[in-house]
């Protein structure tokens, strides 16, 4: 939980300071390349190594997964669309350090799952910037992009079954499957209430 918690300030920030987090956010995606890749590079500097917890990363790709769940015109979804691209981008960024961190050849079903998962995030990761989403083209970004269903999907499962089979955090496991849950009951409402 302790995890996830991030999603509170992040949408809190996003109401007050969305606009300034938009207008700048290069200079935001610059600063967090900076701290990861210090990150990286000072793995053993206590400062550095809350990075590497998926914490911040995880929330705010909660944000963004949640923005597409909420109704077309709803405050929700208009507040949080303004900046998604930014969250997207910077959750992708801050998750670096976790998959540096945790990287390994061993074997463990959990892994697989997180690794998928980052890997299907990259061309949208890629794509989420303005020249390349021109480049390709609104309709293939659009039918791109419907792959991070699938990738959210996998960083769920990754994170339960790391609560359930390495950390024995069943709490947290019930907590991420619940959180999941009603992503899928918004998504599902909002698509029966479109096609109305
Ligand atoms: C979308 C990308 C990912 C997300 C959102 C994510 C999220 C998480 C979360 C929430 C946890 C639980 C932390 C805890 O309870 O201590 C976790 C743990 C872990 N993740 Fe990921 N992860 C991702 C990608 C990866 C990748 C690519 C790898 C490995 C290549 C990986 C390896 C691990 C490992 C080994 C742990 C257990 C760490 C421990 O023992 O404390 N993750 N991840």
């Amino acid at each position: 939980m302790d995890y996830i918690i991030f999603v509170i300030p992040i949408v809190l920030l996003v109401i007050y300071f969305g606009d300034f987090l938009h207008k700048y956010h290069n200079y935001f995606y610059l600063s967090a390349i900076i701290i990861v890749a210090s990150s990286v590079v000072f793995m053993d500097v206590a400062l550095f190594q809350t990075l590497t917890s998926p914490g911040l990363g995880i929330s705010l790709l909660i944000v963004v997964m949640f923005t597409g769940a909420f109704k077309k015109k709803s405050k929700q979804r208009i507040t949080l669309t303004k900046v998604r691209k930014e969250l997207a981008i910077l959750g992708y960024i801050v998750l670096i350090p976790h998959v540096v961190s945790n990287f390994s050849f061993e074997f463990h079903v959990a892994r697989i799952f997180g690794s998928l998962a980052m890997l299907i995030m990259l061309p949208l990761f890629i794509s989420s910037f303005p020249y390349i989403k021109k480049k390709i083209g609104r309709e293939r970004w659009k039918k791109l992009h419907k792959l991070s269903y699938f990738a959210y999907t996998l960083m769920f499962i990754h994170a339960t079954l790391i609560a359930i089979i390495v950390t024995k955090a069943y709490v947290i496991a019930i907590i991420y499957i619940f959180v999941f849950c009603i992503y899928l009951i918004l998504k599902l409402n909002n698509y029966v209430f479109v096609r109305k």
